[in-house]
């Protein structure tokens, strides 16, 4: 098991990274302040992990009272609606300001339970078990929790830190190949904003990460946590370099908004807005047209897609562009390549040329 810490003062927690995590209750116990846990989880994940969990925590001290909710599995279902099913389970049962909320899922279950956590009689505890790639590489760690609006991506939520988070890499093993994939497309961005050797040490390791060689995603997940637990100790809530997380996802929560939450999955919209930042940076003169390529070509490795969806028009993505959460006072604000490997945010001005960009990548892939 590797440990790492997120530094933030008296809200620091570890993130523990290895096998088998999911029935080390030694790791869990110390952290509860009572008996009550409400373990959170969906239809899926559930039959395959809730019973090793429970019976771990029960064994070592049975006077837990453990109870579970399970949600239906989509990204459509991260709603009001099923933020309101968590209350209701935390009110049924009694549960006090000393109840303590388990994630176990991926990003959809980790970002409900945290939220419903972060306002549930003003704030309880949680804890985040993420049984995706992407949950373990990204939305597990930093805080951000929260649900979908029609109108707009995550856009009712809460920063809430877990008190720890276990990523127990042996639960990718049963991941669908597209959602491994899907994980990917974070794991790519950390390379892409802020560390060449790591992306070049991801091209050459693609094949074996995508095959689900448990090494090699153990080392991808520690060094993705390790860039996003110092941007997050740094700027915890998003006034500046934090923003770089967020590379490629005003395209992506575009293309999620529009199509129907759940179509696309989040790591393939933002694998898609990754090359039309990349893309965009180049008609900035920043980025090669090699650089872009590079950008395409690891992204096609992971299995992913660099094409906007057909139905998508460049008016669309502007509908849904200018209710990004970095916009500011109206102001377009988008996180472009200064170089591989060193992101920037930018107050986005230029629409003529982001009209141009977004047109021909609809009608034209990657025909510059
Ligand atoms: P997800 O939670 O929908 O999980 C993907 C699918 O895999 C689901 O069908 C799920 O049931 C299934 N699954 C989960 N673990 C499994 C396992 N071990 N074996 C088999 N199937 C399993 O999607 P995701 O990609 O994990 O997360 C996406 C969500 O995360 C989006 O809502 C996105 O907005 C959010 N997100 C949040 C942050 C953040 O900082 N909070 C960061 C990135 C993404
Ligand atoms: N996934 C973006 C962030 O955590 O800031």
């Amino acid at each position: 098991m590797q440990s790492l810490n997120l530094d933030l003062g008296e809200r620091s927690y570890s993130i523990h990274i290895g096998t088998d995590l999911l029935t080390r209750a030694d790791l869990l116990l110390p952290l509860l302040r009572g008996k009550q846990i409400l373990i959170v989880s969906n239809t899926t994940v559930a039959p395959l992990y809730l019973e090793p969990l429970t019976q771990s925590l029960i064994t070592a001290r049975p006077e837990l009272i453990i109870h579970t909710c399970i949600l239906p599995d989509g990204e459509a279902y991260k709603d009001m609606a099923h933020l309101q099913e968590i209350w209701d389970n935390l009110l049924e049962a009694g549960f006090n300001r000393n109840a303590t909320l388990i994630a176990l899922g991926g990003g959809v279950i980790g970002d409900m339970t945290g939220f419903a956590a972060a306002s549930y009689q003003r704030g309880v505890d949680f804890i985040q078990i993420p049984t995706t790639l992407l949950s373990q590489v990204d939305s597990s760690v930093g805080g951000k929790t929260g649900v979908n609006h029609p109108l707009g991506k995550n856009m009712l939520g809460a920063f809430w830190q877990p008190r720890v988070v276990l990523a127990d890499t042996r639960t990718l093993q049963t991941l669908p190949p597209r959602e491994l994939s899907a994980g990917m497309a974070e794991v790519i961005k950390y390379g892409l904003l802020g560390n060449l050797a790591f992306l070049a040490w991801l091209e050459q390791q693609m094949p074996g990460l995508i095959a689900g060689d448990q090494q090699l995603l153990s080392q991808a997940i520690d060094r993705s946590c390790q860039c996003k637990a110092d941007i997050v100790a740094e700027d915890e809530r998003e006034s500046g370099k934090r923003a770089l997380l967020n590379l490629g996802h005003t395209f992506g929560h575009a293309i999620e908004t529009e199509m129907g939450y759940g179509e696309w999955l989040h790591g393939e919209a933002v694998a898609v807005g990754m090359w039309l930042a990349a893309d965009l940076s180049r008609r900035m003169g920043w980025l090669s047209d090699a650089d872009v390529t590079r950008v395409a070509s690891i992204l096609q490795a992971a299995g992913l897609p660099t094409h906007p969806p057909k139905t998508m028009t460049t008016d669309s993505f502007l509908k849904h562009m200018a209710v990004d959460k970095k916009n500011l006072d109206g102001q377009l604000r988008l996180i472009l390549l200064r170089q591989l490997g060193q992101a920037e945010l930018f107050d986005f001005t230029d629409l003529p040329l982001l009209r141009q960009c977004l047109n021909d990548a609809i009608t034209n892939p990657h025909g510059f």
